[in-house]
C-alpha cells in the first residue's frame, strides 16, 4: 500500500507506536528511558551503562560545551536533551512526536529541576519555528520514519536549523540493500512502525552530500545494536507478565518477535547502525573541530564525564 507522508499521517504512526504505554517501555528499555542502540565499551557490558556512554558518546562528538544552544529532533522520553543540560550545561530542547514521551519528558525535567536550560516539545520536527536556529543537532534513531523519498527535505530542514560552524550528528538503522516490500516489512509496518522505511548507509550519505552537509566522521555501532536488542528482549522475558496485564498477549507477541528478530538481523548484518556527524559545507581553511578524534575518548579512558 503507497504510505500517504502527510504530517497527519506520521503523527498516527508515531502514536501507535511510542503511545502505547509509558509503563510498558519502562520495563524493557534502560533505567534512563532509551530506545536506540547503545555503546558497549565492554561486549557484555550491561544496558544501563552502555546507554550513558552512549549519551556521552553524542555528546562528546558534538563537541558540547556550556551554555550552547542544542537541538535533540525525536527526543523520545528527553532522556538525551536531560542527560545534555545537566552534564554538559547545554541549553537543550528536545521535541518528539509522541504525546506520552513528551509529557513523561517534561515531568523529567521538572524533577530535575532543569527547566531553565532543558525543554521538551510535542511537536513535528517541521513545525520548529522559523528563524530558529542552534549550535548543535542530534538525532537519534528518527530517520527511520522520515521516509526514503523525504530525505533531502529531512536533511535540507535540519540544515536549515543548524548555525554556521554547528554540528549535526544523525543516528540511524541503516538495511544491507535497497528496502523492498517483503513479509517482514509488512508485518514491521502494519503491527509495529507503520511509518518505518530504512535505507542503506550509501544512500543516506550521497543524500546529504546533495544538501550540502559535509560529512565528518561515520562510525558503525551494528554489533552494539544487536546486543541492545538482546538486552531489551532479556527484559521483556523476564517481565512477561506484567508487560501482558499492561498490552495484551498479542501486542506483547509482537513486540516479542519484533525485538529477537531485530537482535538477529542485526548480528546477521542484514541491519547496520551508523552514528554520521556533519557539518554544513562552508568553504573554509578550518572546522573548528580538534584535528583527531582523540578528544572523544579520552574523558571515557579517564572514567569521567
Ligand atoms: C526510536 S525513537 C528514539 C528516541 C530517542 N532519540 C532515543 O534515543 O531514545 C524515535 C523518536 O523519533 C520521534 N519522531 C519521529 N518522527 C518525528 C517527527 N516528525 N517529529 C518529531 N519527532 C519525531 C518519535 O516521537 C520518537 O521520539
Amino acid at each position: 500500500m503507497p504510505k500517504t507522508r502527510t504530517k497527519e499521517f506520521d503523527a498516527e504512526a508515531i502514536s501507535h507506536h511510542y503511545d502505547l504505554s509509558n509503563e510498558f517501555y519502562n520495563l524493557f528499555l534502560c533505567e534512563n528511558m532509551l530506545y536506540t542502540c547503545a555503546y558497549y565499551r565492554e561486549p557484555e557490558g550491561c544496558l544501563d551503562q552502555a546507554q550513558r556512554d552512549k549519551m556521552d558518546l553524542v555528546c562528546r562528538k558534538l563537541r558540547l560545551s556550556p551554555g550552547e544552544e542544542y537541538l535533540d529532533i525525536g527526543c523520545g522520553w528527553g532522556s538525551l536533551a536531560i542527560w545534555a543540560a545537566k552534564h554538559y550545561g547545554v541549553k537543550a530542547t528536545g521535541v518528539t512526536l509522541s504525546r506520552e514521551q513528551a509529557e513523561w519528558g517534561q515531568a523529567w525535567v521538572r524533577r530535575e529541576g532543569l527547566g531553565d536550560r532543558c525543554q521538551i516539545h510535542h511537536m513535528d520536527y517541521r513545525d520548529l519555528p522559523e528563524g530558529q536556529t542552534y549550535r548543535k543537532i542530534s538525532a537519534i534513531g528518527i530517520i527511520e520514519h522520515i521516509g526514503i523519498e523525504n530525505y533531502p527535505s529531512y536533511f535540507g530542514r535540519v540544515r536549515d536549523r543548524l548555525r554556521g560552524g554547528g554540528l549535526f550528528l544523525n543516528h540511524g538503522i541503516t538495511h544491507e540493500k535497497y528496502w523492498k516490500r517483503s513479509s517482514q516489512t509488512d508485518f514491521l509496518e502494519k503491527l509495529v512502525f507503520p511509518n518505518g522505511e530504512i535505507d542503506n548507509i550509501t544512500h543516506i550519505l550521497d543524500v546529504m552530500e546533495q544538501e550540502r552537509w559535509e560529512v565528518l566522521d561515520v562510525e558503525s555501532l551494528r554489533l552494539h545494536y544487536a546486543r541492545t536488542c538482546h538486552q531489551w528482549y532479556e527484559n521483556f522475558e523476564n517481565n512477561a507478565e506484567l508487560l501482558k496485564e499492561i498490552v495484551g498477549e498479542r501486542t506483547y507477541r509482537v513486540y516479542r518477535l519484533w525485538l529477537v528478530c531485530s537482535a538477529e538481523c542485526f548480528y546477521a548484518g542484514y541491519l547496520g547502525l551508523y552514528q554520521v556527524l556533519a557539518q554544513k559545507h562552508e568553504i573554509t581553511r578550518e572546522h573548528g573541530l580538534p584535528s583527531t578524534r582523540e578528544d572523544i575518548y579520552i574523558p571515557f579512558l579517564k572514567g569521567g564525564a
